[in-house]
């Protein structure tokens, strides 16, 4: 089923969530390798890659959200309202650290005075003319946002086995198999 129902994720919700999640890796990855690298063709190829992917996950979560808004949410597994409430929390957390870390990657380098071009088929808009200064505070912001973003999924990550392993509830099949 393509849409979520009260009490499974249909399989676009799940392609949203597991696309997503494997481009993040890649694109956390790819950034950690580009700042390690010197000025240079290769550093220029993994950061193209980089912004590429960065920007699609931003147009991702886009759609992703506006998928969820005109689909049912299935219902809370959670032993208690307390512990649903902590989860809702936590995606919320994760959709606002999902917008906001390529939105600060795209206006970094527009501030550094390098124009975005997604797999160079097209110009993101200019949102920030050149500014060193406002581009180093991004830079340092977005060096930041990614490590709290890795803490995140981890906690997420972890609570979801908690679900499966030791509550034994359906929570993580509902995200892969859908019920
Ligand atoms: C979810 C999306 C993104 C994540 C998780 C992410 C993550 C990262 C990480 C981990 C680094 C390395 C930071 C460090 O080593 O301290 C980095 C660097 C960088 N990112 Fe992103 N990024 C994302 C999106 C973007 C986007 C959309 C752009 C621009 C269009 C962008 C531009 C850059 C630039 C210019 C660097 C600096 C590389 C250097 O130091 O030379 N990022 N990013
Ligand atoms: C980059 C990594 C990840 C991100 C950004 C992320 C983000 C999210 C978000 C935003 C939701 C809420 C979905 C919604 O209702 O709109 C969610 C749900 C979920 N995620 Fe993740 N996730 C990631 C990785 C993982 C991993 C590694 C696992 C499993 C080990 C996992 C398991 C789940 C499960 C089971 C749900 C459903 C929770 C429920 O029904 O209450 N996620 N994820």
């Amino acid at each position: 089923m393509l849409k979520n129902t009260i009490d499974s994720y249909g399989l676009i919700a799940r392609l949203f969530h597991w696309i997503i999640f494997l481009m993040v890796i890649g694109v956390i990855m790819g950034g950690d390798i580009a700042a390690d690298m010197p000025a240079g063709p290769g550093k220029a190829v993994i950061l193209g890659l980089h912004k590429s992917f960065g920007f699609t996950i931003l147009v991702l979560v886009v759609l992703r959200l506006l998928w969820r808004l005109t689909n049912p949410r299935p219902r809370d597994l959670g032993a208690s309202r307390f512990q649903n409430k902590l989860g809702h929390a936590m995606h919320f957390f994760l959709y606002i650290l999902l917008l906001s870390q390529p939105t600060i990657g795209i206006l970094m380098s527009q501030a550094f005075g390098h124009p975005v071009y997604p797999f160079d088929l097209f110009e993101v808009p200019t949102f920030v003319n050149e500014n060193i200064r406002l581009g180093k505070i991004l830079l340092e912001i977005h060096e930041t946002l990614w490590i709290v973003l890795a803490i995140s999924v981890g906690i997420h990550a972890a609570a979801a086995l908690k679900h499966h392993f030791i509550e034994k509830n359906r929570t993580l099949m509902r995200m892969i198999r859908g019920k």
